[in-house]
């Protein structure tokens, strides 16, 4: 079958976007491997994808445009995902630890006074723009550009709108050219992320500057999802006061808690395949250069892989999950998201009571991520 003989779904459907992830479940049950004019082949199964995970020969990451590693196959995506590793290596996480946790209190502090607030504007995403603009020594008042940019990036995921994804994608160069120059012209003095990029070496020579660009997309990119990932958590714990309460009284629970809120209920939609050869997969030929998009949502909720997959126990074995994906292009920045996430639980359940939401109805944030766009909180 051609990619656009037959459509099973469309995954901008209005009541598809309206519940992602009960319509993500209901296709993995109905139609686990289907078709959409708008996203190729989408396979929604735990064992589906965990196999095409295991086979990069046969399912390439490899992109028309400079995508830094994500958008690389071996030998030349593991020669740059070892350079790019050491930005997330323990040393470099207890390093950015403090001014992380600086960021978040001085966000919560008005928060919490003022009893009442919307989480997502006021809290998550400066918070992780911040902390992306203190990783990389940029003055932290670039936030809202970053932040503005991803925002709109998503928004253009859906819209598709010809020329808008050029324009964004020229506007956020322009943004990180100006920075290396600034570097270049006047080092900090202090060895951040922008200095190591600048000397970053691959099969020993240096990255140039659009091939920065296309690392700091990526960077950019995971912190818009980031913003989903602390919605989605916050979203869960106003709900589950006693959830709250253990964490609260036990923070060491708190790392185990984020992977299993984020396997029931994930931040991120689908990333992209492409087939190298003809496949067949749960019953479907697939044929040689056919769009696959690895729905996350839907498998890290797979009930043949996760007993009761809605319940949110943290005693599960977070290796099953695919939060962050799993193989080579397994997620390279979670160490940040995770400290990030961490950190902001941490900081917000030592400031409160309780918190709970001052709003029925949350409004929904829609692909390609997922979770709260507004999160209306009470906090005591
Ligand atoms: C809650 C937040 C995040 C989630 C749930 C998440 C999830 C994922 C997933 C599922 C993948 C695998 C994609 C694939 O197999 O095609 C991935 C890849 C990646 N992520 Fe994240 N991510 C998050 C935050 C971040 C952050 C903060 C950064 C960087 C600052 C980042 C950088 C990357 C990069 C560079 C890759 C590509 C790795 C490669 O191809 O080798 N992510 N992420």
């Amino acid at each position: 079958m051609s990619e656009s003989q037959h459509a099973d779904w469309n995954p901008l459907d209005p009541l598809i976007l309206q519940d992602q992830r009960g319509a993500y479940d209901e296709m993995r049950e109905r139609c686990p491997v289907a078709h959409s004019e708008f996203m190729g082949w989408s396979l929604f199964r735990h064992e589906d994808i965990a196999a095409v995970l295991d086979d990069p020969e046969t399912y390439s990451n490899a992109s028309r445009f400079l995508a830094i590693p994500n958008g690389m196959d071996p030998p030349v995506h593991g020669r740059y995902r070892e350079t790019l590793d050491a930005f997330f290596d323990q040393e470099q996480m207890a390093g950015i630890e403090p001014r992380v946790r600086e960021i978040a209190a001085n966000l919560l502090a008005p928060l919490c006074a003022g009893k009442e607030g919307e989480f997502i504007d006021a809290f998550a995403t400066p918070f992780a723009f911040r902390t992306l603009c203190a990783l990389l020594g940029w003055p932290e008042q670039l936030w809202e550009c970053l932040g503005g940019w991803a925002h709109d990036n998503q928004v253009a995921a859906v819209s598709r709108t010809p020329g808008v994804g050029k324009a964004l994608a020229s506007l956020f160069s322009e943004h990180v050219k100006a920075n290396l120059t600034s570097h270049r012209a006047s080092p900090s003095g202090v060895d951040d992320a922008t200095d190591a990029l600048l000397r970053a070496e691959v099969d020993g020579v240096r990255l140039d500057d659009d091939q920065i660009v296309a690392v700091l997309r990526n960077w950019a990119a995971g912190q818009g999802t980031v913003v989903a990932g602390l919605g989605i958590l916050i979203l869960h714990l106003a709900r589950e006061p006693e959830l709250q309460e253990r964490l609260r009284s036990d923070p060491s629970l708190i790392p185990a808690s984020i992977e299993e809120i984020l396997r029931r209920d994930g931040p991120l939609v689908a990333n992209p395949r492409t087939t190298t050869r003809e496949v067949e997969i749960g019953g479907r030929t697939i044929p040689k250069g056919g769009k696959l998009a690895l729905m996350w949502i839907a498998a890290n909720r797979d009930p043949r892989a996760f007993e009761d997959p809605d319940a949110v126990r943290i005693e599960r074995n977070p290796e099953a999950g695919m939060v962050w994906g799993r193989g080579i292009h397994v997620c390279q920045g979670a160490p940040l998201a995770r400290l990030e996430m961490r950190i902001a639980l941490e900081e917000l359940l030592a400031r409160t009571k309780r918190f709970e939401f001052a709003d029925d109805t949350p409004r929904r944030a829609v692909y390609p991520v997922n979770g709260p766009a507004t999160l209306f909180l009470r906090l005591g």
